[in-house]
């Protein structure tokens, strides 16, 4: 198992490209399922990528990678099945439930079970599936979901704007029979992605008043050439890099639009950002100052994505930082792991406090979750002395060439 070997200290300095969004990217792949053939531009190439377009061979479609771009051939699609093995390699994959119950009329899923940053229930998925006309029972670990006519448009009210649960009704809906309108839905950047990408593909979808997302129905999808937005997670992880070190650089390929929420709170801590078409440049000060409170929020609220690169910053700036974790219950796996770094970070319940300390020393640290992971790593550059990084594979699930793009900015990082 590779880890990476660190040594802090270095102030990162230097440009880089932020790559297509993770968040997107999987449920347009599910999408693809209901077009014919598809092309999906600055797809990233990351281990969950490379998991959807296995479910996506395994139910039988065609998919080539060509520089960024995936194409995707679903003419063929034989199978209806997500059996345990390929549910396991990534838990997101309920996102696939919605659109093969519309391509195929039935499926049967492995049920995702709890992950690294808590229980992730499936129950608001399957309730909308219920009223769109899917049957489902539960049998020896599989979901069992059959149409009994067509499905048919519904009125559904979200009791949380649940991501997964407003794109598994969106890939159910589109070929519904009538409307189908979402209360309460989630408005991600991604959630606007993956309905620009299926009505790229011939669907119907507008977003209307109060967060609702409308849908009218539409025989069947055609193909599609549609690109996947910039990743706001990964953009937000690098400037928490720079910041961390004192540094100072330019992101490319960015959409600062997605990031509203973000950046006022990296200038709380004293960094200047300067945004043009495309770009964000962050130049820190020597040293970072608290940034207050974070609650993390549904969007357009702080993302519970980018909470653990905050709470590396936190370790190390002046004065003390409480973070409100609001959407997942077990967010705060890297805490401990930061604590070995000499971070004084209190958590009770949902709430974290940390005390700013003025240094962090190198340590060995284990990776627990995928932005937990990344934020081991901004607190190591920034530490005195070196780290070893383990189960660095969380991290590979959502941030490409992690390593080597923070070693281009200047970072003393290997991986071996
Ligand atoms: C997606 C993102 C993830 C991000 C999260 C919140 C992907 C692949 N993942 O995850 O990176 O952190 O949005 O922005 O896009 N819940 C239920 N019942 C359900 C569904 C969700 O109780 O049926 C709960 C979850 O346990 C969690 C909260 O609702 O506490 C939010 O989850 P959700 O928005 O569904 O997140 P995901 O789609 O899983």
């Amino acid at each position: 198992m590779t880890k990476y070997y660190l040594e802090g200290g270095n102030r990162l300095n230097g440009e880089l490209s932020v790559h297509g969004s993770k968040n997107a990217v999987l449920p347009i792949l599910a999408g693809a399922l209901l077009t014919e053939e598809c092309r999906i531009g600055n797809c990233p190439r990351l281990s969950d990528v490379t998991a959807a377009c296995n479910i996506l061979t395994n139910l039988g479609c065609k998919t080539t990678r060509e520089g960024d771009s995936i194409s995707i051939d679903s003419r063929g699609i034989s199978n209806c099945e997500i059996p345990d093995g390929l549910m396991q390699e990534m838990r997101s994959s309920i996102v696939f439930l919605g659109a093969i119950v519309a391509r195929c009329g039935h499926a049967r899923i492995s049920m995702p079970g709890g992950c690294e940053i808590g229980d992730r229930p499936i129950d608001m998925h399957i309730a909308a599936l219920q009223k769109l006309g899917v049957a489902i029972t539960s049998e020896h670990g599989y979901l069992e979901c059959s149409v009994r006519k067509k499905l048919k448009g519904a009125t559904i009210s979200l009791p949380f704007p649940s991501v997964g649960a407003t794109e598994n009704i969106m890939l159910a809906a589109v070929t519904a029979t009538g409307d189908t309108t979402i209360h309460n839905a989630a408005r991600e950047p991604e959630i606007d992605d993956l309905a620009g990408f299926l009505n790229a593909a011939g669907a119907n979808i507008k977003a209307g008043d109060n967060g609702a997302i409308h849908i009218r129905g539409v025989p069947k999808l055609h193909g599609a050439d549609y690109r996947i937005i910039p990743d706001r997670i990964v953009a937000a992880t690098y400037l928490c890099c720079a910041a961390i070190t004192g540094g100072k650089i330019t992101l490319t390929e960015v959409e600062a639009d997605h990031l509203r929420s973000v950046i006022p709170f990296l200038e709380e801590t004293g960094c200047t950002i300067a945004i043009n078409r495309g770009t964000i440049t962050l130049e820190a000060p020597p040293r970072l100052r608290s940034c207050g409170m974070i609650r993390t929020m549904p969007y357009p609220g702080f993302p519970t994505d980018a909470q653990a690169p905050f709470m590396a910053l936190a370790c190390l700036a002046e004065g003390t930082t409480v973070f409100v974790e609001n959407i997942f219950s077990s967010r705060y796996k890297h805490a401990a792991e930061l604590a070995r770094m000499g971070a004084r970070i209190k958590i009770e319940g949902r709430v974290a406090v940390v005390e700013g300390v003025e240094r962090l020393h190198g340590a060995t640290l284990r990776c627990c979750d995928l932005r937990g992971g990344a934020a081991l790593v901004a607190a190591a550059l920034a530490a005195e002395g070196k780290s070893e990084i383990s189960h660095i594979s969380h991290i590979e699930r959502g941030y490409q060439d992690f390593d080597r793009n923070l070693a281009a900015v200047g970072a003393n990082i290997i991986n071996t």
